[in-house]
């Protein structure tokens, strides 16, 4: 492409460590889509003949053709996606396929195929984001009434609903959504046109191909255009938020899964043996979704370090920008489809989940509010009188509701028979109705509104 100005071809390692081929050939629809927006615009100011530009178009299509149909080979000669392609053109269509690079540059090239790249895997992850939202609401109202431990300190603390719990993760979720939305508005404007740096001398119509290619303007500055990455860092930002989402899930998962839980049976779809102890039914899915939130951030971290110091405007460092979007994009796409299956066909042992809310004392804190409310006793005093009550009934093996009340009164001769209407598990989550709260009424009331917006997004 420029043997003009060189008479020795590179050396073998210098084409190798130039050549970004072998990855960004996966932008192979994007630079199709953008090169034929760049030469119907050319067409139509005049830069190019109509004939020249409908023959480069025709020969665009068939190059696209070429590429769904086989591939596209990893020609290291031919260096880039951009290079190929101009390359695959002048094989279909001789010399003429020379004036499609007229006022443009690989730089705004890339820059706008990326764009385009990143956009589509923002749709993309937010379809399946909203998938796995439909799981969690599904099996949350499954689950309104399952009573289950909730944890502060992975030490039992107060009981809470299953369907509590799971719509937790839908919440993070409708915000990790939300950033890439945030994401995909600033990206949408279109670097074509910016050239190599400075813009261009021919008198091109920007808003044209910016509205071709679906976005909303173009971009307001060229230096800016060919030289920010800060799009695609957006993306990896708000992959590597959902990825820990996804992550924590996966490790409670984990836990419950383990046989001291029991909480969770995952289904065998999901699940893997092993080699040599024939009992086990190991988590591996929701282990790799754990793990691949570490490699997920990793990516994002490599392109923060990559623009780290860049002086303006492009420089070739910026072509590391792709693996780590592809790479995180491949991960997080895995991720959320293991994660919502995952939730959508796991058995969860609900009388194993209330047994461990008994037996942990989660109530304890519904006795001494009761002492408090009923009995008018100051609060500290209340925590004292309930330490004891669940010392007696931890050394008796048995919950605080089983305690007899002789035994109670013993303790503290203000507790009456009231007491027990406080101090089931299923009582506790029913009195903590404020909004936002685990009893059953308002995880149903949060579910309907949840069911409700994902009804407004599918119209
Ligand atoms: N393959 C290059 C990249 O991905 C395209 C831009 C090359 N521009 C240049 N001036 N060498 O960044």
């Amino acid at each position: 492409m420029w043997g003009g100005r060189f008479a020795e071809g590179p050396a073998a390692v210098m084409r190798e460590i130039n050549a970004s081929i072998p990855f960004d050939k996966r932008l192979w629809r994007e630079d199709v889509a953008a090169s034929k927006a760049h030469v119907a615009m050319l067409g139509a100011v005049g830069i190019v003949s109509a004939d020249n530009a409908a023959a480069i178009a025709t020969g665009l299509d068939a190059v696209a053709g070429d590429y769904a149909a086989h591939g596209v080979a990893d020609d290291l000669a031919l260096e880039d996606i951009h290079m190929q392609t101009e390359a695959r053109l002048a094989e279909k269509i001789g010399a003429v396929a020379g004036r499609l690079h007229t006022a443009r540059s690989r730089n705004d090239q890339v820059a706008t195929d990326f764009r385009l790249w990143v956009r589509r895997a923002i749709d993309d992850v937010d379809a399946s984001l909203g998938a796995f939202q439909d799981a969690l609401i599904a099996r949350a109202a499954d689950h309104a009434d399952s009573v289950m431990p909730g944890f502060t300190h992975l030490q039992s603390a107060q009981p809470v609903t299953l369907g509590h719990h799971l719509m937790a993760y839908h919440e993070m979720i409708a915000r990790d959504r939300s950033r890439f939305a945030d994401a995909r508005v600033r990206l949408n404007q279109c670097p074509l046109g910016s050239a190599a740096l400075a813009g261009t001398g021919f008198p091109i119509d920007r808003t044209m191909t910016a509205a071709a290619l679906g976005f909303d303007a173009p971009t307001g500055n060229s230096l800016d255009a060919v030289s920010d990455r800060d799009f695609a860092l957006d993306y990896l930002m708000a992959a590597t938020q959902a990825s820990l989402h996804l992550s924590r899930l996966a490790e409670e998962f984990i836990l419950w899964a383990s046989q001291p839980f029991g909480f969770v049976s995952l289904s065998d779809q999901w699940s893997t043996g092993s080699s040599i102890m024939p009992q086990k039914r190991n988590p591996d899915a929701a282990e790799l979704v754990r793990g691949h939130a570490g490699r997920i951030a990793g990516c994002m971290t490599a392109l923060v370090i990559t623009m780290k110091g860049l002086p303006l405007a492009y420089s070739k460092d910026m072509q590391d920008d792709k693996p780590p979007v592809f790479e995180a994009h491949d991960l997080l796409g895995l991720s959320i489809t293991a994660m919502a299956g995952m939730v959508a066909s796991a058995t969860f042992r609900t009388g194993r989940m209330r047994e461990a809310a008994e037996l942990g004392y989660a109530t304890a804190t519904d006795l001494a509010d009761w002492l408090v409310r009923v009995a008018d006793i100051p609060f500290r005093e209340a925590h004292h009188i309930t330490g004891r009550a669940v010392r007696l009934a931890e050394e008796r093996g048995i919950a605080l509701d089983q305690l007899p009340l002789a035994d109670l009164q013993a303790i503290d001769a203000r507790i009456d028979a009231r007491v027990y209407d406080v101090l089931s598990v299923d009582a506790s989550v029913a009195v903590r109705a404020s909004f936002g709260g685990t009893a059953p009424v308002r995880v149903r009331e949060a579910i309907a509104v949840a069911r409700a917006a994902r009804q407004k997004e599918m119209q």
